[in-house]
């Protein structure tokens, strides 16, 4: 079988972030299931324009190839005054078709909360995107350190219950497009 094609997108473009330390600890958990073929989609990476623009730019392009080309994605979201970051909407904003009937699972992380704010409001946005957010979170509070004892054992766990159910959703779903159109 095609391994699931799993994008993980890391939302925090802030200089000094701890986006890409919290991701490239996922990605190394994720990166020991063979079924699954993963990608980082650092939105650092890309040179957004300012304003939304009337012809979609090469990075814009990019970005959306990426999104289509995936079976599934988990976010990587801080928590900025209980909501998620601008970059991350930014970036969401650009594809519409691409998101579709895809699965979509979080890794939020905070100080003092694990980011449950900006899942719950990044949830709001991708039901308007006919994707499918999946139930359980890995949720980081920066305030315990980043992924490191004693915590590091439960995040773990959580993280294989976030692939099992990516897993599950995203193969599902992968062969529902395939089998007929999605109804949007
Ligand atoms: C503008 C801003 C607002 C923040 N608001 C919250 C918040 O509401 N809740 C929280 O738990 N942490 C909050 N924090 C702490 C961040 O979650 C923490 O600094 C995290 O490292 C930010 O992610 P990043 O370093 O990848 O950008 C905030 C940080 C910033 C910069």
């Amino acid at each position: 079988m095609t391994p699931l094609r799993l994008a993980v997108i890391i939302g925090s473009t802030r200089e000094g972030r701890t986006g890409d330390r919290v991701a490239r600890w996922f990605v190394d958990q994720a990166d020991r299931h063979d079924d699954l073929s993963v990608t980082v989609v650092d939105l650092g990476d890309y040179d957004f324009p300012t304003s939304y623009p009337a012809e979609p730019t090469a990075s814009v392009r990019a970005f959306v190839g990426e999104v289509g080309r995936a079976d599934a994605f988990v976010v990587v979201t801080p928590e900025y005054n209980h909501s998620f970051p601008a970059s991350l909407k930014q970036a969401i904003d650009y594809a519409y078709d691409e998101w579709q009937a895809k699965p979509v699972g979080f890794v939020s992380y905070g100080c003092r909360s694990t980011g449950l704010h900006a899942v719950d409001q990044l949830r709001t946005v991708f039901t308007a995107l006919h994707a499918m957010t999946v139930r359980d979170v890995v949720g980081i509070d920066l305030l315990h350190g980043d992924p490191t004892p004693p915590h590091v054992d439960q995040l773990r766990q959580d993280t294989r219950v976030l692939l099992d159910q990516l897993r599950w959703w995203g193969l599902t779903l992968r062969d529902g497009r395939e089998a007929r159109p999605y109804v949007s």
